[in-house]
């Protein structure tokens, strides 16, 4: 690089450039995991099933992180401040068990980073030597990014953009040596149990993920009327969540949706453990987009999330089973949330 003489140290400046955000994930192109591939085959696929679904991943355009962010300060959402309670009461355990699991220049990789608030809370704690923040909504993370920079000038960032819903593989950017996975927010309950198995499982696996450690932030059961509020909430902005989906959707798909023709529906499906999110149609309705349509029924349902919600004991058993020989773990005083360090 030919660089101006009056500018000493850019160079330099500009090899070492942190954040460096690197963007694998591209919702215009044909998905690697796939043989359709591509989003709007994804959805295409899914709104053509005879039970329509939508993947819980299709939330996330930069409205739909906005108003995640609203959801995690509502009153009736209690998973993020219980969990940030937790952080904040046992940081000194967490420090500790790095300690004695011998990690010491700890690889920070944030699963699903959003707005990286949790991941800076605990940085100053765990003094990783890299932070790597990871998210589907890729120019959201990318400011995030910069503003952790911002609080930790020194920090070595890695922003990687990346859908990791179909496997998780990291660039040679990110640092092998003592990889610590932080998934926070409960967001492994958005993957079906078996699913959530194999990802931990890549994730401890020595030739793949080569986690030394994982921290993770899991939702607890408890009482239909408590979880079902927290999907439900009264101001309605977990509604907007889950509509905007839609609007996503015809962005992504080039399709006619009409919010204001579908209503917001959370339930605790208590058999399997998980809150399930829909859409209804108020009305019979068509939705079109190039090449296809999809009539649907007032009262049909389109499917857009699970939300595992795990008991400890059923948790550590998944951790054991995925190949985690140490589990260990913290919880607030309701029980309403846990979070679990594990090693390999
Ligand atoms: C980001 C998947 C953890 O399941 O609680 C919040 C998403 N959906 N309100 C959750 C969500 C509706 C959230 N996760």
């Amino acid at each position: 690089m030919n660089l101006p003489l009056k500018f000493p140290g850019l160079a330099e400046a500009l090899a070492t450039a942190s954040p460096q955000f690197i963007n694998l994930y591209d919702d215009t192109l044909p998905s690697s995991s796939g043989s359709a591939g591509g989003a709007a085959d994804e959805i295409a696929e899914g709104l053509l099933a005879e039970a329509a679904t939508v993947s819980p991943k299709f939330f996330y355009n930069e409205l739909g992180s906005k108003l995640f962010e609203a959801i995690t300060g509502l009153d009736e959402y209690y998973p993020t401040r219980t969990e940030a309670g937790i952080f904040e009461a046992s940081h000194a355990h967490f420090t500790r068990a790095l300690a004695s699991a011998g990690i010491t220049q700890p690889c920070l990789i944030d699963l699903g980073a959003g707005n990286c608030a949790k991941a800076m809370s605990l940085i100053p704690h765990l003094q990783p030597r890299q932070y790597v923040p990871i998210d589907i909504s890729v120019d959201f993370l990318r400011d995030a990014a910069e503003q952790v920079q911002n609080s930790f000038p020194a920090l070595d960032i890695v922003g990687l953009g990346m859908d990791f819903s179909a496997g998780l593989v990291l660039p040679d950017q990110v640092q092998t040596h003592d990889r610590v996975f932080f998934y926070p927010g409960s967001s492994l309950g958005n993957f079906h149990p078996g699913q959530a198995l194999e990802f931990l499982q890549h994730i401890a696996d020595p030739a793949q993920g080569k986690a030394r450690g994982l921290l993770l932030g899991i939702d607890l059961v408890k009482s239909t009327e408590l979880l079902e509020a927290a999907y439900d909430d009264a101001l309605g902005v977990t509604g907007a969540f889950n509509k905007n989906l839609l609007l996503n959707v015809n962005e992504l798909l080039e399709s006619d949706f009409d919010v204001r023709q579908w209503r917001h529906v959370a339930l605790f499906n208590a058999a399997q453990s998980r809150i399930e999110m829909h859409l209804e149609a108020e009305c019979d309705l068509t939705v079109r987009w190039p090449g296809h349509e999809r009539r649907f029924a007032a009262g049909e349902r389109i499917h857009t999330e699970c939300s595992y919600k795990y008991t400890v004991e059923s948790m550590t058993a998944l951790l054991q089973q995925a190949g985690f020989s140490q589990v260990e773990y913290w919880t607030d005083p309701k029980s309403w949330f846990a979070v679990f360090w594990a090693t390999v």
